[in-house]
């Protein structure tokens, strides 16, 4: 992320007049186009892209995970986030839901590649989580898939979905894009990185930014999770949207060294985007709950 040209984008949506662009869903709504996913997956490797972004999640999400909790995990794509964030609390057991058998045979080769014995896959639909009892979950969690979802009406169907599932009082952390005003901010961070990212990946990321849900969309929809939810977006700009439960434990030890190791081993440039990222949004209220470096 480049931080003067990054401003200059933010000032203009926070200034501008209009309202979010018109929402154009993704062609396919479930990833499974061979080609996007191989980039997708790629960008979410250590070494991707994607990899701040990942570390700065699991790391809000650790400590909305207690031992011994049942976590499910809303569109976990090729499950690059998914371990990271199953690394953090090994006394979990995670599940991995999406709709695309493409993307759960890439999320069981993420699973071995990465040797960890806490995450399973299923294959399932978010807007109905059927097959999972009420009250089956001590957390859920979300990472870039609401965008995916065909209308508001799934939106809604989701959340009421999520609240069925989860148990009174569990954790929750939904993370997905806003729906920004101008198609030039859009294509701005789709395209910041274009020269180290795959072509396929940026038309994804902007596709993803123009199927983004608005900010008044979500938060209407996220009503059906209840009181205990907070939400928070990135300053200036709805860029991300965030909705998340009350801390329901301090990260110990073992916690805090793993995510200063995966720290240190982002690139520098990765190390500067996790700083820049995490103050964009300790600027609107969210903080991380510990700092890894
Ligand atoms: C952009 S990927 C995000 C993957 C992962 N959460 C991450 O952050 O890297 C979105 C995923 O949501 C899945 N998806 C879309 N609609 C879904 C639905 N209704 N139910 C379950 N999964 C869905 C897609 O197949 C895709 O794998």
């Amino acid at each position: 992320m480049s931080g003067p040209a990054m401003l200059a984008h933010l000032l203009l949506e926070r200034l501008s007049p209009r309202q979010p662009l018109p929402r154009e869903p993704e062609d396919g709504l479930i990833m499974d186009d061979l080609a996007q996913n191989e980039a997708f997956e790629l960008a979410g490797r250590e070494d991707g892209i994607l990899a701040f972004i990942y570390l700065y999640q699991a790391l809000q999400i650790a400590p909305l995970v207690c031992p011994g909790d049942r976590v499910l995990d809303l569109g976990c794509g090729p499950a690059n986030q998914l371990v990271q964030i199953a690394r953090l609390s090994p006394q979990a057991r995670f599940i991995g839901l999406d709709a695309s058998p493409e993307m759960l045979a890439r999320a069981q080769k993420t699973i071995q590649r990465c040797n960890v014995a806490n995450v399973k896959t299923e294959a399932g639909d978010m807007t109905t989580l059927e097959g999972f009892a009420d009250a089956s979950f001590d957390c859920v969690i979300s990472t870039m898939s609401l965008h995916h979802l065909h209308d508001t009406v799934a939106l809604d169907n989701t959340m009421r979905a999520v609240r069925r599932v989860l148990k009174p009082g569990g954790g929750l952390y939904l993370i997905d894009f806003g729906r920004l005003k101008h198609t030039s901010t859009q294509r701005f961070f789709a395209e910041d990185r274009s020269d180290i990212q795959p072509e396929k990946f940026t038309q994804d990321y902007f596709n993803s930014l123009r199927a983004a849900f608005s900010v008044k969309e979500l938060s209407r929809a996220a009503q059906a999770l209840g009181g205990n939810v907070r939400r928070y977006a990135t300053a200036l700009a709805p860029f991300m949207v965030i909705f998340k439960s009350a801390t329901r434990r301090d990260p110990d030890a073992q916690t805090r060294q793993l995510a200063c190791e995966l720290y240190r081993q982002l690139s520098e440039q990765q190390q500067e985007d996790f700083r820049l990222y995490a103050r964009w949004l300790r600027a609107s209220g969210l903080g991380l709950p510990f700092a890894p470096y």
